[in-house]
C-alpha cells in the first residue's frame, strides 16, 4: 500500500473507523482505479503497457496515450502526454519529453519516468501546487522505453552490454543522421533506418518540442551536446561546443545539482572526475549517430543525454531510494523549458506564418531555428539582452533587442510576438543553409497547418542543396 493512497482517502472519506475506511477506499480504488499503487520494482514491457492504458483511461484530463510507431519485433513505441491540454498543442505552451531505455539493458529511467507519471498525476488530483503549475503550463511528453525489444534481451548485469542493441543489433544512440557525419553517412534513407529511429524522426517532426532529456544508466552525469566532433568550429579544451553552450551547461546543471550526488561528479567506481557533474559529450567520448545531437541540429529541440545509475540494472531494492535521489531534478528539469522567450511572427497582414528563420547575433546554429505551423518560436536563452533577426521572404529583415528574464519560476519564458513589414524589394537575405539529413525535407517543410507556405521555401531548400552540393535529397 502506498501514501498516495492514504492521502487520496483523506480527501474522500471522513469515515470514523480507520479500518472501514480503508476497506471502503480498498473497494473503491478496484473499481475506479486499478493500478492505484505503483510499486517500486521493474515492470516489464507489458506491464508498463497496462499501466499506461490503466493511467490514461484513470485520468483522461490530463494524459494522452498515443504510439510514434513499433519497434523492430512489433512492440509498441507508447508515448503519454500529460498537460491539461494533453491531446494536441496550444499556441504558447511548451511541448517537453523524456524518452528513457534507448539502450535496452539501462533501465532505471524506465522506472523513474513511471513513478514521474504516477507523481505528477496524484499530485493533479491532490491539487499540489506544483503539479498544477506544471500540468497548466507545459505539454510533457513520456516514452518510457524507446528500445523494448532490446529490454526483452538484457540480463541484469551492471556493465555488460546484452540488450543494448535493437532486434537487429544496432545501437540506437548511433543510427541518426548526422550533420558532421560524411556524406556518406547521410545517404542512408530514413526508411533504411532502424524502425524505432524511424519513430522517433516522425514524432519530431509532428511537435515542435522545445526541450528534452534521453535518460541512459552506467554513470552518473549530465552530458550536453555535441556528442560528435563539429569539425573544428567551435572545439575548446577537447570539447565540440554548440553555439548554446552555456544554455546546456544550465541544463545540465540544472539537473546534476537538483539530483542528490550527481553534483559531486565521481561517484561511480572507476568513474572519471565530472566537474558539477556534467560534461561535454564530444570531451567524454566522441560519437556519431547520436539522439541528442540530432534533437538540436534538426528538431531545434535541446536534449541533454542523463546517465543516472552507475549500474545499468540496479537491484530492484534500489529503485525507490533512486527514485528519491532524482524526483526533484527531474521536475526542476522540466520546468527549464520555460527559459527565455517565446511568442509568434505575423506578417505583414497579420497572419502567423511558418518557417520564419528566428535567430539570435551570436548564436549560429547549424540549422536555423523557424516558426512551426502555428507560426510559434521558442528560444532557450539565460537571462541577458539578446539581438533578433527574423527573416522571412517577402519582408524586411527584422532586428529587435529584448531584455529576457528567468521563465521558470513563473512557470512561462517572456512572451514576444514579432510583427514583419512587407517590402517589395526581393528578399536575398533569405538562404536557407541547413544541410538535410538523408531524407526528403521538403515534405517535413510541408506538413503544416492553415498557415504554412510550402512553395518558396521548397525553392529555398533547393538553394541550400546547390550551395552545399554533396548533401543529397532521396
Ligand atoms: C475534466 O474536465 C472537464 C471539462 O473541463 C470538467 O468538467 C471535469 O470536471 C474534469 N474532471 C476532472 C476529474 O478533473
Ligand atoms: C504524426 O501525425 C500524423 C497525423 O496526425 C499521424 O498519422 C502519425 O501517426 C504521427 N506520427 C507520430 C510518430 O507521432
Ligand atoms: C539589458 O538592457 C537594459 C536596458 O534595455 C539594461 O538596463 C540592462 O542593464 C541590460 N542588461 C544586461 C545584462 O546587459
Ligand atoms: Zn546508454
Amino acid at each position: 500500500m502506498s501514501l498516495t493512497v492514504t492521502s487520496l482517502c483523506g480527501s474522500w472519506f471522513s469515515a470514523s473507523s480507520t479500518r472501514m475506511s480503508s476497506l471502503l477506499l480498498f473497494t473503491s480504488f478496484l473499481l475506479l482505479d486499478p493500478i492505484w499503487a505503483l510499486e517500486f520494482r521493474y515492470h516489464d514491457n507489458s506491464e508498463i503497457e497496462q499501466y499506461l492504458i490503466q493511467t490514461s483511461r484513470s485520468n483522461p484530463n490530463i494524459t494522452h496515450l498515443y504510439s510514434i510507431g513499433t519497434s523492430v519485433r512489433g512492440q509498441q513505441l507508447w508515448v503519454l502526454a500529460l498537460g491539461v491540454n494533453p491531446q494536441r498543442h496550444v499556441v504558447g505552451i511548451p511541448e517537453f519529453k523524456y524518452v528513457a531505455n534507448m539502450h535496452g539493458n539501462e533501465v532505471l529511467g524506465r522506472e523513474l519516468l513511471l513513478h514521474l507519471i504516477d507523481h505528477l498525476v496524484q499530485g493533479y488530483r491532490n491539487e499540489e501546487a506544483s503539479a498544477l503549475q506544471l500540468l497548466r503550463s507545459t505539454r510533457i511528453h513520456i516514452l518510457p522505453s524507446m528500445n523494448p525489444d532490446g529490454f526483452d534481451d538484457a540480463d541484469t548485469d551492471c556493465q555488460y552490454s546484452q540488450g543494448r542493441f535493437n532486434h537487429n543489433g544496432v545501437d540506437l544512440n548511433r543510427n541518426f543522421p548526422d550533420v558532421f557525419s560524411d556524406p556518406q553517412r547521410q545517404q542512408q534513407s530514413e526508411g533504411q533506418r532502424e524502425a524505432e529511429v524511424r519513430a522517433v524522426m516522425g514524432w519530431l517532426r509532428n511537435e515542435t518540442f522545445v526541450l528534452s532529456a534521453n535518460l541512459h544508466g552506467g554513470a552518473l552525469v549530465a552530458s550536453y551536446a555535441y556528442d560528435n566532433s563539429n569539425q573544428g568550429s567551435m572545439q575548446m579544451g577537447g570539447a565540440s561546443l554548440t553555439p548554446d553552450d552555456d544554455v546546456f551547461v544550465h541544463l545540465s546543471k540544472e539537473y546534476s545539482y537538483s539530483h542528490a550526488s550527481m553534483h559531486r561528479g565521481n561517484i561511480c567506481q572507476g568513474s572519471r572526475a565530472f566537474p558539477d557533474g556534467i560534461t561535454n559529450g564530444y570531451h567524454w567520448y566522441p560519437l556519431a549517430g547520436g539522439m541528442q545531437d540530432y534533437n538540436y541540429v534538426w528538431a531545434q529541440c535541446l536534449e541533454v543525454t542523463l546517465e543516472l545509475s552507475c549500474c545499468k540494472f540496479p537491484p530492484a531494492d534500489q529503485l525507490e531510494a533512486l527514485w528519491s535521489d532524482n524526483t526533484d531534478a527531474l521536475l526542476a528539469y522540466v520546468r527549464q523549458v520555460h527559459l527565455g522567450v517565446k511568442g509568434v511572427v505575423y506578417d505583414g497582414s497579420g497572419v502567423a506564418v511558418q518557417n520564419a528563420l528566428v535567430e539570435v547575433k551570436g548564436r549560429k546554429n547549424v540549422c536555423p531555428f523557424r516558426t512551426n505551423s502555428h507560426g510559434e518560436y521558442y528560444r532557450l536563452l539565460l537571462p541577458g539582452n539578446y539581438t533578433f533577426t527574423v527573416t522571412y521572404p517577402g519582408h524586411e529583415v527584422l532586428t529587435e533587442t529584448l531584455s529576457i528574464p528567468y521563465g521558470p519560476d513563473k512557470y512561462s519564458a517572456m512572451t514576444h510576438h514579432f510583427r514583419l513589414r512587407r517590402t517589395s524589394a526581393i528578399t536575398t537575405a533569405y538562404i536557407q543553409t541547413c544541410p538535410t539529413p538523408g531524407y526528403s525535407h521538403a515534405v517535413n517543410l510541408e506538413g503544416g497547418g492553415a498557415t504554412s507556405r510550402p512553395s518558396w521555401i521548397r525553392h529555398a531548400v533547393g538553394i541550400g542543396l546547390a550551395v552545399l552540393g554533396g548533401w543529397v535529397i532521396e
